[in-house]
């Protein structure tokens, strides 16, 4: 077992983990945070993405040990105090979600390109989920809202 030291969203963990435990079975089997799903097992579908120290990645391609000394933000990390970030109303009000098994991913790999660049294109926004999949949605939905949350439109509450 080796010692890590984490935080994710805003709170420190000190554990005992095995070398070979991903972060993603971190998360969920250990932190309960089962807002960060499993959608495959060969690194493809981005359902388990996460911000690992200001960096989009996908949780099972990462081990817990890697993480030791790091900050890790999830979904579950965006909203503060209740309140849903404008990205996350973005998804709610354009209707970017079916099953919202993929929602998760998305979100954070949209944060993170919003972060690089606020004014994407739509053309910028596909290039940059292109690593995360969806099965219902036909991705158009999502694409249009990262482009209202990048544009401040109004997203009604
Ligand atoms: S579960 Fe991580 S990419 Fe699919
Ligand atoms: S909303 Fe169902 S997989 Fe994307």
């Amino acid at each position: 077992m080796t010692r890590i030291s984490v935080k994710v969203d805003g709170t420190t963990y000190e554990d005992e983990v095995e070398p070979r435990l991903l972060l993603v079975h971190y998360l969920r089997d250990r932190l309960g945070l089962t807002g960060t799903p499993v959608g495959c097992d060969t690194s493809n579908c981005g359902t388990c993405t996460v911000d690992l120290d200001g960096v989009s990645v996908k949780s099972c391609s990462v081990l817990a040990v890697q993480t030791d000394g790091c900050a890790v933000t999830t979904v579950q990390g965006l909203a503060q105090g209740g309140e849903l970030t404008a990205l996350q109303r973005a998804f709610h009000e354009r209707h970017a979600l079916q099953c919202g098994y993929c929602t998760p991913g998305m979100l954070m790999a949209a944060r993170d390109l919003l972060k690089e660049n606020p004014r994407p294109t739509a053309g910028e926004v596909r290039h940059a989920l292109e690593g995360n999949l969806c099965r219902c949605t036909g991705y158009q939905n999502i694409v249009r809202a990262v482009l209202a949350a990048a544009s401040d439109e109004e997203v009604p509450a």
